[in-house]
């Protein structure tokens, strides 16, 4: 099957209650280890490229792995830009052969927000492409997404039906609680869960996104501590209430930290405890293994996409 646009995906996980992951890639053995255990779970899956994913990998070579991927297997597959930060970018994408982008127009003001998700949307839509948007904003530090806390702000439900009617946009991300990387919550982990009932009211049929998914899965953290990470503290959105988003109107969940966390994990293992070993095949093998396990759980525990392919 060739790759696929989120469409389909998305209108199954409105029907029928559950959330798609999307998690990002950045090599071959993370494609690998999120492809493998897709497939294993016959589950629909998004693999999402950053701007900074693509300058990393490169972008032919980052399509090509995708390519092999999709060759290999008979799940349906999208690949997404994550964060599109500009329309060069999204337009790039999507000439590229993406079959999804997402432009982030939430650091902008709503007004300058709708016209370049628009400017975006007449583009992808003119050639078969869909499109994601922002409206919100999420707290959190990444490379290149940082919007610090004072400035984090919950989507507004009643913005939200006018900004998909304006913009034309195919799936909305919002801001609920979540936000990126491995420090989302200093005390209890919640989300606003009456916001998500009040935008799914208002825009019922457009396919809702959480961005800054990340469980942070705790067994993973104290692996990489315990072989020589500093990461303390660190707090996520425990599988409970990921499991709750995928039942109540998120269509597509967004992963990326506990990808880097697994791989970080079995990494540091081998390197602690087998410090004469410098094939990087012996290190990435049981990189690449966590990561099909983590997604694998997550695909068939929490999001409940298994067998919706
Ligand atoms: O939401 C951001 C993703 O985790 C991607 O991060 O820009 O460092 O590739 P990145
Ligand atoms: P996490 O940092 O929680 O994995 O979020 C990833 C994300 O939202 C990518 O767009
Ligand atoms: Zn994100």
């Amino acid at each position: 099957m060739p790759l696929v646009t989120t469409k389909e995906m998305f209108e199954k996980s409105m029907k029928e209650h559950f959330a798609i992951g999307a998690f990002n890639v950045n090599n071959m053995e993370i494609i690998q280890g999120i492809v493998d255990a897709a497939s294993e779970e016959n589950s629909p899956v998004i693999l999402q490229a950053s701007s900074g994913a693509i300058k990393y990998a490169r972008p032919n070579y980052l399509k090509k792995m995708v390519e092999a991927a999709v060759e290999e297997t008979n799940i349906p597959i999208a690949l997404h830009l994550d964060h599109g930060p500009d329309f060069e970018t999204c337009k790039a994408c999507v000439d590229a052969g993406f079959t999804s982008v997402m432009i982030d127009g939430s650091k902008y003001d709503f007004e300058e927000n709708v016209r370049l998700t628009k400017q975006v949307v007449d583009y992808a839509h003119a050639h078969g492409v869909v499109v994601e948007a922002e409206l919100g904003k999420l707290a959190g530090i990444e490379d290149d997404v940082n919007v610090s806390e004072s400035d984090a702000k919950y989507t507004d439900p009643d913005q939200a039906a006018e900004f998909v009617a304006r913009t034309g946009c195919d799936s909305l991300a919002i801001a609920i609680g979540t936000s990126h990387g491995a420090y989302k919550f200093k005390g209890e982990a919640k989300l606003r869960f009456d916001i998500l009932a009040k935008v799914k009211e208002k825009i019922p049929n457009t396919p809702i996104v959480l961005h800054g998914a990340s469980t942070v899965i705790p067994e993973l953290v104290e692996m990489c501590n315990k072989y020589g990470a500093d990461i303390p503290g660190a707090k996520g959105v425990p599988d409970e209430i990921l499991h709750e988003a995928s039942l109540s109107g998120v269509s597509k969940i967004n992963v990326d930290t506990d990808l880097r966390l697994a791989m970080t994990a079995q990494i540091r293992k081998v390197f602690a405890e087998e410090p004469s070993t410098f094939d990087p095949r012996k290190y990435l093998t049981p990189a690449r293994e966590e990561i099909r396990k983590t997604v694998a759980h997550k695909i068939k525990d929490v999001f409940g996409s298994s067998n919706k392919a």
